[in-house]
């Protein structure tokens, strides 16, 4: 049996409430004081994951308990130390790896450190969720009949470790590439590279809203803390991948833009009769492509980091993808807001993008 841990952590206070209803008559600021003093927790027991192979895997959820918000305004090293002591109690349960969930992944250099001082192996899970970002990508432009050659692609988030392979691999298939991000100059480094490696000539800006007028698929992966995508940028007949938790797009964005096609990015199936003994919003045996690519490692009992620090090769994002596949994890199809995109949605979506357009639906 090979066994694995993942590090979770509450996006912001109400993941919290939501589930013990008493918490919910404290203030927020209360409760996020004492996460803040609070070790970390054994969330649940993960069973039956086995691949086509017959190699079997078990492994834990566990808690770090510190909010979205609190991982990026708390002193780094009080954050890296509540992200190791959860990495070790993943050790103390059984485990022989360990995946970086959610903003324990984007803190600090995404991982390194964290890696130097634990005696168990680190990833972020960031390779795998690239590759199935990518993946969603090509089946949306697909069913929306758009072609990746000829379209307008934004990558929000552009520089940071999950933005920019995206914006790389991209780069060799779209027709114009638009990078932003907050920083000009970490935007014009990533440009140069991708000048270098492709024949791709990307446009950097720090307006998103300019960058999203401009696209016909928008990649919405920062680690901002709340939405910013606002439904007045979206072009009709637009494709937006939502891969950032805490989401880039807010589900008032899909209610008022029903001419939008507005997917989550990285949601896997996983082979065996999974029990994750947690609901995270996701159908029986699903998961985000960063905790599979945790689980995918350790049914190879590859023992090793993996994925760690902002600099993804376009290598390992192919190997985990191989691995995926050998072992049995496909994406999940498109799901959107806790429910699955039926092909009838994609065809209102059509529907309504040409209306919105005004072109007559027989064209
Ligand atoms: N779906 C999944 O399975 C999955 C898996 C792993 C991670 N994630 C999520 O993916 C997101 C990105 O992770 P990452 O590891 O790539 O993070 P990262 O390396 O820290 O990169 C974040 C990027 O967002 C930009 N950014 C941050 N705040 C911004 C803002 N307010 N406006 C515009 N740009 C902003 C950063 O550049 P500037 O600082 O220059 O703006 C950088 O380009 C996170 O939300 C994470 O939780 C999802």
């Amino acid at each position: 049996m090979e066994r694995f841990g993942f590090i979770l952590h509450p996006l912001e206070v109400q993941d919290i409430t939501r589930k013990f209803s008493l918490a919910e008559r404290l203030p927020n600021h209360w409760l996020e004081t004492m996460f803040r003093h609070s070790p970390p927790i054994k969330v649940s027991h993960i069973t039956g994951v086995r691949s086509p192979q017959g190699t079997e895997a078990e492994g834990w959820f566990v808690g770090c308990l510190l909010t979205s918000r609190q991982m990026l305004e708390l002193p780094l090293p009080i954050v890296l130390d509540k992200i190791i002591k959860a990495a070790r109690k993943a050790k103390e349960l059984g485990a022989s790896i360990v995946g970086l969930g959610a903003f324990t992944a984007v803190v600090g250099d995404a991982g390194l450190t964290v890696a130097q001082n634990v005696d168990i192996a680190v990833t972020t899970g960031n390779s795998y969720t690239v590759a199935t970002a990518l993946q969603g990508i090509r089946y949306a432009a697909d069913t929306m009949e758009m072609s990746l050659e000829n379209a307008s692609v934004a990558v929000l988030g552009a520089t940071g470790s999950i933005g920019s392979a995206c914006a790389r691999i991209l780069a060799r298939d779209v027709g114009n590439l638009v990078l932003a991000a907050r920083s000009l100059d970490k935007l014009e480094k990533l440009a140069a590279k991708i000048r270098t490696e492709t024949r791709s000539d990307p446009v950097v800006t720090t307006d998103l809203a300019e960058a999203c007028r401009q696209a016909d698929i928008v990649v919405a992966v920062t680690s901002a803390t709340n939405a910013i995508v606002e439904p007045e940028w979206l072009r009709p007949g637009a494709i937006v991948c939502d891969v950032a938790r805490p989401r880039n797009v807010s589900r008032r964005v899909a209610e008022t833009r029903k001419d939008v096609l507005i997917f989550e990015g990285g949601v896997v199936q996983v082979p065996g009769n999974v029990d994750f003994g947690l609901d995270f919003g996701f159908p029986a045996r699903t998961s985000y492509a960063c905790m599979a690519e945790t689980m995918i490692l350790a049914l190879e009992g590859r023992y090793e980091n993996f994925t760690l620090g902002r600099d993804l090769s376009v290598e390992q994002v192919d190997e985990i993808n191989r691995l995926a596949a050998k072992n049995g994890f496909h994406v999940a199809g498109l799901r959107s807001f806790e429910r699955a995109i039926s092909e009838e949605w994609i065809a209102e979506v059509k529907e309504n993008a040409r209306k919105a357009r005004r072109v007559p639906a027989s064209s």
